[in-house]
């Protein structure tokens, strides 16, 4: 039991860090619009050092999952290096990466030596024009070819992320739902959430119902348990096929109440709600000198501000400024 138990009795065990703000892609749903953003300097970003101390103090308060992102993580120089000094932290008992897998071929092999099992790598679509409208980058051979290897090289699960847009992706969803037939990918469909509240935005609205419906028409699904380290998704075992299916509903079905994580941004704050800007600078009492104890209280501190809930449906929701390729997801 961890001792990060928030004010709703929802019990922090699982934390994720993004370690970059930048990234190699410029994914339609995960900038702003417009595109206008900043990336951080060097000495906004907290150092690999100061990253593993947080995680440390974080583990000796019950956290015993952690997982890594971005931007894109594969992009920080020395990532190989942080991960293995990350392996080497006693306590934790699942750690994993979150990646566009642009850079995966080429360093599976360096990832594995690292000590990673296992690996989410988004792809929204099969078609190699698409990806370069979705993300501004013609990568899809580079992303397919290091999925295709690291399932030759074992990494288990590959759960494959897609977020669902209407009239983006909705076309190909079971097309990418087919992936899990031969192959024991996971592959999870994820509601696409709005960070501003456009008209365009509705439009590309798509909940997990209908994606359910369309899927359920290549194949019968029976739901899964969740283990107690299992994220947001609905698992399903897809009758006939190697890999699975799960939804990801932060819309139609939110998880708040069961929600296990707590962040920490890359600037050095930590963020207990993915969908809310209430975070607590952790990075300047760090710089300051503060002791174990004092950052053990900024981690108290931190969860007080954990919501309930996310108010992405509501009439008056809250207005966030970060952005998810910020944030990590
Ligand atoms: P697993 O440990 O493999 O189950 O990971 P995960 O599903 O938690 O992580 P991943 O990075 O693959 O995230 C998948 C999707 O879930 C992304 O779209 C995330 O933004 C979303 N997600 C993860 N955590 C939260 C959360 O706390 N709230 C909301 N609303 N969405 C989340
Ligand atoms: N809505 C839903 N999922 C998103 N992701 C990024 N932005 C959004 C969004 N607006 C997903 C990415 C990645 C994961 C970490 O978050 O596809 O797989």
């Amino acid at each position: 039991m961890s001792k990060l138990t928030d004010r709703y009795n929802r019990n922090l065990n699982y934390l994720r860090v993004s370690i970059t703000d930048r990234c190699n892609l410029k994914c339609m749903y995960c900038l702003p619009p417009g595109g206008d953003f900043r990336w951080l300097a060097h000495s906004e970003i907290l150092r690999y050092e100061e990253i593993l101390r947080i995680i440390r103090i974080g583990v000796g308060l019950g956290i015993s999952k952690v997982r890594i992102t971005g931007g894109e993580p594969l992009v920080r120089k020395g990532v190989y290096a942080f991960l293995e000094k990350l392996g080497q932290i006693p306590g934790i008992k699942d750690i994993s990466l979150t990646t566009n897998g642009v850079l995966l071929e080429k360093n599976l092999e360096r990832l594995k030596t690292a000590g990673i099992r296992r690996l989410n790598i988004s792809l929204d679509t099969l078609d190699r024009e698409k990806y370069k409208r979705i993300t501004g980058h013609d990568a899809f051979k580079e992303v397919w070819a290091g999925i295709e290897k690291a399932l030759k090289l074992g990494f288990h699960p590959i759960k494959i992320n897609t977020v669902a847009m209407n009239g983006v992706n909705d076309d190909e969803l079971t097309e990418l739902a087919l992936l899990a037939k031969s192959r024991p990918f996971h592959m999870r469909f994820i509601e696409y959430m709005p960070f501003t509240a456009t008209e365009e935005e509705k439009r590309k609205r798509l909940l997990a119902p209908e994606i359910m419906e369309k899927i359920r028409r290549i194949a019968k699904l029976y739901p899964l348990k969740n283990t107690s380290f299992d994220g947001p998704a609905e698992r399903f075992r897809a009758e006939g096929f190697a890999g699975e299916i799960g939804f990801i509903r932060p819309l139609s079905h939110h998880f708040c109440h069961k929600c296990n994580r707590l962040r920490l941004t890359a600037s050095g704050c930590l963020r207990p709600c993915l969908l809310s800007d209430r975070q607590t600078d952790i990075k300047s009492p760090l710089r300051k000198g503060a002791s174990d104890d004092e950052i053990v209280e900024i981690f108290f501190k931190a969860i007080r501000y954990k919501p309930m809930a996310h108010t992405l449906n509501s009439e008056n929701r809250e207005n966030i400024e970060s952005v998810m390729s910020s944030i990590g997801g």
